[in-house]
């Protein structure tokens, strides 16, 4: 059966980036896996097979994650919390997925140091990510060269392997995600095979990763880079909780060409691809059925620019209407936190105690 997990770390309100590299697969996965599994379902008893029928999904905030930069406490806090209340705003239906703020299950930490062990520091210092966070820290180019590595923090240098641990963890067959986390994915099957390699076991499933059309959304402001909530100018990216006149000012700003016929061409065109490939994704068509119905109305960027701001904002208004509900309901949220908590802990004491045995712990 399948099994699927991902993370979000609680950093900020999430960006169309996020929603439709990412979440917005998540909300497939999770209905397509109800429905297909419903039968059985029926069948063997919600509790005996978890809330999705046969296929059990787990979505997780990573607030460890979160972590390997600098954080105030009173700031994740709130953070954590508004990260939740926005995945239930999209629609995560808990009824249908275990979601759970991953630091309330111990086992991702022991799990990790346990994997941290099988994986060599060069393996690490091919990945990508963590030059580009520092860079980002310092406030210097990645492409300026390899950044200083003495300063970091152990963390961030460990970052993909907690993340390995995150998905082992629920023994996950399938992992949604943006291009961006790609390379980690490759990790994390490495380290599978690994450790059942070195213990003789057979326990970890190779995950493999589910990417979609959109899963590299670029900035507004610098269509060489991909849309992220760190990079300084908040008008390189649209949240969730932009209101229609904030998502009408960005998307005016944002950079296009001077070409006067509209071409879907990324590798060209990024500016203006990226927007085609936002407005055909929000309205479940291609960029290739946009750009022909934009160019026979004699429309260019301009035009592509009030379409894109017209389909995000119709994308936004139920969600910004689902946050106002949760604002009013805390003793809600509350209870998805704590039903989330339990059964993601009783999934990861099942797999713990396997691999305690395994190691000589047992
Ligand atoms: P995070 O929090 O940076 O992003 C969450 C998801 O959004 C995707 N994403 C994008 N997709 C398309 N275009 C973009 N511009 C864009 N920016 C972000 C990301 O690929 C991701 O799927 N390391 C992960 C969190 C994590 C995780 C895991 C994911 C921790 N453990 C286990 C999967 C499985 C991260 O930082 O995502």
């Amino acid at each position: 059966p399948r099994r699927i997990f991902s993370g979000i770390q609680p950093t900020g309100v999430p960006h169309l980036g996020n929603y439709l590299g990412a979440l917005r697969s998540w909300l497939e996965l999770q209905q397509a896996d109800a429905a297909a599994s419903a039968p059985e379902h029926a069948a063997a008893g919600a509790a005996a097979s978890g809330p999705a029928g046969s296929t059990h999904v787990f979505f997780s905030i990573v607030g460890l994650h979160a972590l390997t930069v600098p954080q105030a406490g009173k700031q994740l806090r709130r953070e954590r919390r508004a990260m939740l209340r926005c995945l239930l705003a999209i629609g995560i239906d808990p009824a249908r997925c275990t979601l759970f703020h991953q630091e309330q299950v111990p086992e991702h930490a022991e799990l990790a140091w346990i994997l941290n062990c099988l994986t060599s520091v060069g393996k690490l210092n091919r990945m990508t990510t963590w030059k580009g966070k520092l860079a980002t820290l310092r406030g210097t180019d990645a492409a300026a060269g390899e950044p200083e590595m003495e300063q970091m923090n152990l963390g961030l240098y460990a970052y993909p392997v907690l993340q390995a641990a995150d998905i082992l963890l629920y023994r996950a067959t399938h992992v949604p995600v943006g291009e961006d986390q790609l390379q980690h994915l490759e990790l994390a099957r490495d380290i599978a095979h690994g450790f059942n390699r070195q213990y003789k076991t057979s326990l970890f499933p190779a995950p493999a990763h589910i990417i979609t059309p959109t899963k590299r959304v670029l900035s507004l402001r610098d269509p060489a880079q991909k849309m992220s909530k760190s990079a300084p100018d908040a008008s390189s990216r649209l949240l969730l909780t932009d209101s229609p006149a904030e998502v009408r000012y960005k998307l005016k700003r944002a950079v296009t060409d001077s070409e006067r016929e509209l071409v879907y061409d990324p590798a060209e065109r990024p500016g203006v691809s990226n927007l085609l490939l936002m407005l055909s994704s929000l309205r479940g068509t291609t960029p290739e059925h946009e750009v022909a119905a934009l160019n026979a109305a004699g429309g260019g960027a301009g035009r592509l620019k009030e379409a894109t701001t017209e389909a995000v904002v119709e994308a936004l208004q139920p969600i910004q209407a689902a946050l106002r509900r949760l604002d009013d309901d805390p003793g809600y949220v509350d209870e998805v936190e704590r039903s989330g908590r339990e059964r993601a802990r009783a999934e990861a004491r099942r797999t713990m105690a396997a691999v305690r045995q395994l190691v000589g712990f047992g």
